[in-house]
Order: C-alpha cells, then sequence, then structure tokens
C-alpha cells in the first residue's frame, strides 16, 4: 500500500541523480501519484488512520466554523461601501481529504442558516486522487453544492479559503547550521548492507536553493552550529497562490506552528520535523530521523513558521485580522449561556468534542487559527471576540 513502492522510487531516484533534498524526499513519500503516503488511500486520519485531526473528533468542528463563515457571507452580501454585494459565495476547502469537514460546515448550515446554504458554490482543493474520488459521496444530498473538486485552488475567489493543517503537510527544506555557514540536509542511500530495503540517511551539502538562506535572512535568524531547522517554501508558495486567487474575503488557516523567533530558537534545535504512524509522534527517543524510515508509509509533518505565513500574506495585499489559538477561537463562536458555559447542545458527546476541540494542552492550544481578509475592511467576527490569545 504504498511503503516499500515509494521507498523504492526514492532509492531509484537517488541512485540516479545523487543524494536529493528532503523536500523532495518527501514529496515523493507523501505525494506520489501511486504510491505516496495521501495518494494512496482517500483517508489518513481518524479511529482506522495514522493520526486525529480536529475534523476527527466529531461534527462539531464543522458546526463552528460554518458560523464564522456564514457571518463572512453575510459581510460580502451586504451592500455598502465601495464594493456591491456578492450574490453567491465561494467556499473553498484546502485540504480537503475525503470531503469529510466540507459535510459537516453544510449539514450546519443547513440547520442553522439555509440562506447562506443556498448562497455556497463550494470547491474542494485536495491532492491526493483517492480523496478527491470520495468527495460527492462524502457529501451526500449537498453534492449539487459540488462547482469543482480539483489539485488547485479555482481562480477569482468571491467568499472564504481555508484549510485545517494544509501547511504542515507540505515538502520542507531541511537545513543545519555549520561553522561555514547554512547547510542543507540531504536524503542519500546508505551503504548497502544485509537488509533489502533501501535505507536512507542524512547528508549535508550546500543549499540546493538561494531562496532558502534569503528566506532566513529576511527574517533575522542565523543558525548556531549544529541547530537544525526546516524551511517551507511551498508553504509560501501555496499562499502566493491562495492570496492571488482571493480577490474579496477572507483566509482561514488552522495548523500548528510558532512564531518565526520562536521556531528558529535553539529551543527547537533538532528542528520540528516528525514521522507520525499509527498515532504516535516520532522521534521519541530511538533514530533521531525516523522520519526517514519507510516513505509512503507515515505521516512526515513539520511546524508552520506563522510569521512568514503573515508576512507572505500581507505582501499580497490581505489584512491580517486574527491570530488565536484554536481554543478561543472555537469558545467565542460557541458563544456563552447565562451561566458563562458554552452555548451547545446538552448531549455528552458533543460536549466531550467541544473539550476535545478547545483543552489547552491538546488540540485547543496545539491548534492556531490565522484569519486574513482582503477588501473586506476589519469586520466583528465572532471567533475573533473571545480573548484573542496566542500561546
Ligand atoms: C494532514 S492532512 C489534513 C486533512 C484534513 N484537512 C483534516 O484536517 O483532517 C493534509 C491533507 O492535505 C492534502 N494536501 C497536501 N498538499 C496539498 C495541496 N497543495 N493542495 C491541496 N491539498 C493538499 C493532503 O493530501 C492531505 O489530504
Amino acid at each position: 500500500m504504498g511503503g516499500s513502492e515509494a521507498a523504492a522510487a526514492i532509492a531509484h531516484r537517488i541512485r540516479d541523480r545523487g543524494p536529493i533534498t528532503v523536500a523532495e524526499f518527501m514529496s515523493i513519500a507523501l505525494y506520489h501519484p501511486e504510491h505516496g503516503y495521501y495518494a494512496s488511500r482517500s483517508k489518513r486520519t481518524g479511529r482506522f488512520g495514522d493520526f486525529h485531526t480536529s475534523v476527527d473528533a466529531g461534527p462539531l468542528f464543522g458546526r463552528l466554523l460554518a458560523r464564522q463563515f456564514a457571518e463572512m457571507w453575510q459581510v460580502l452580501a451586504a451592500p455598502g461601501g465601495d464594493m456591491p454585494p456578492e450574490p453567491g459565495f465561494d467556499l473553498v476547502e484546502a485540504a480537503a481529504a475525503d470531503g469529510q469537514l466540507a459535510r459537516d460546515v453544510l449539514d450546519a448550515a443547513a440547520d442553522e442558516s439555509p440562506a447562506f446554504l443556498d448562497a455556497i458554490r463550494l470547491h474542494l482543493v485536495e491532492a491526493s486522487p483517492a480523496a478527491r474520488a470520495r468527495h460527492r459521496d462524502t457529501l451526500g444530498s449537498h453534492a449539487a453544492c459540488l462547482t469543482s473538486s480539483s489539485a488547485r485552488l479555482p481562480d477569482a475567489v468571491h467568499g472564504v479559503i481555508y484549510a485545517n493543517e494544509l501547511l504542515d503537510a507540505l515538502p520542507v527544506h531541511a537545513v543545519i547550521g555549520t561553522p561555514s555557514g547554512l547547510a542543507e540536509r540531504y536524503v542519500a542511500l546508505a551503504p548497502e548492507g544485509h537488509s533489502e530495503a533501501p535505507v536512507f540517511v542524512e547528508q549535508a551539502g550546500p543549499p540546493s536553493n538561494p531562496a532558502i538562506g534569503r528566506h532566513l535572512a529576511s527574517l533575522g535568524v542565523t543558525l548556531e552550529t549544529g541547530q537544525r531547522a526546516e524551511v517551507n517554501l511551498s508553504a509560501l508558495a501555496w499562499l502566493t497562490r491562495a492570496c492571488s486567487s482571493l480577490h474579496r474575503g477572507f483566509l482561514v488557516l488552522i495548523d500548528y506552528g510558532y512564531q518565526a523567533g520562536q521556531l528558529y530558537s535553539p529551543a527547537h534545535g533538532t528542528g520540528t520535523l516528525a514521522a507520525v504512524a499509527q498515532h504516535v509522534t516520532l522521534p521519541s527517543g530511538g533514530r533521531a530521523t525516523p522520519w526517514l524510515d519507510d516513505p509512503g508509509s507515515r505521516d512526515i509533518t513539520s511546524h508552520v513558521d506563522l510569521t512568514s505565513v503573515r508576512h507572505v500574506a500581507e505582501a499580497l495585499g490581505c489584512e491580517a485580522l486574527g491570530l488565536l489559538d484554536q481554543t478561543y477561537f472555537l469558545m467565542a463562536l460557541a458563544g456563552q449561556d447565562a451561566d458563562g458555559a458554552p452555548r451547545l447542545p446538552a448531549d455528552m458527546k458533543t460536549r466531550q468534542t467541544f473539550k476535545t476541540l478547545v483543552l489547552p494542552g491538546g488540540l485547543g492550544s496545539t491548534m492556531k487559527v490565522m484569519v486574513f481578509g482582503r477588501q473586506v475592511g476589519r469586520p466583528r467576527l465572532t471567533g475573533l471576540t473571545g480573548a484573542s490569545r496566542l500561546t
């Protein structure tokens, strides 16, 4: 199911052309069209997958997001200013996986705001062909809302582009500080031993692309000797495309990450590149580079540089409206009853899901919500009205 074939494809590439960048290794391991970790199965998260996202906690995450999106739709639909009201609303989900989050959003819109549901033109953007093939089935009775299901963002979006855990899944360049300056970490083949499967090892060399060093310099980052880090040029390219696609509306990104000052500090001196398999995040002792093992059969991820996300979005004319922990975003969207308790259905399952989504120490503080606007001014957005904290 992808694992050994992806390893063989990587080994073939290295034998052919020499050591490859970690970004290229990740591209094959995760996104090889047939054998990549994401490409070869429609669903990788949840109880039977390798890790849980907020989507897997239950439909509540989509329900709360739907409230925020409905409010954003009202901002765009309202007459006023010099912008004409928008008749339709593009709801664009990137990293849509099998479409479950979109389904949860549309179910909630049907319950809470049918006029919003009627306005939605849904676009699901997903790299995995296996996941894209599931979109219509997952959407069920909402399939008629689906305007496009593609690997590419649509052009000329009037509405919202949102993504949960996209940027952390993009291929990164891995670097290390040396006495003579910045070096890049490449993936090479270990000398052939007894194992039949190829064994991959890290090897340092000069940076493959001057943009890597330029990017760190623009952040004022100089790595200490031996300090490891990652540079996510793919995330910057994705953002550039997303901000250019967004003609008017909002960009909502939810992911784990740190501000650059923290991400590139000696506190994260071994970098944040990790492999996730069967709900265990590696390294947790053992080999320092477990993400080199079994490519194609495990997720590989790194923490997002929140500062650079903001810089790119702002440079392309998007305004940063909020950056906060998921805890505060979702609590504000849930609202409070007279006793200060979240205004949610009273059933145990919903309450439990809410806890999973907001508890600090878990998804609540790990996941950061970034909200940007273009041509919308600074409207009141309920998700940003609570304690706007970033921990
Ligand atoms: C960590 S999963 C998150 C899935 C889902 N958003 C969730 O929260 O459960 C990352 C997803 O991003 C997809 N992906 C990676 N690169 C992409 C890109 N450039 N455009 C759209 N989807 C992409 C992967 O195929 C995978 O389904």
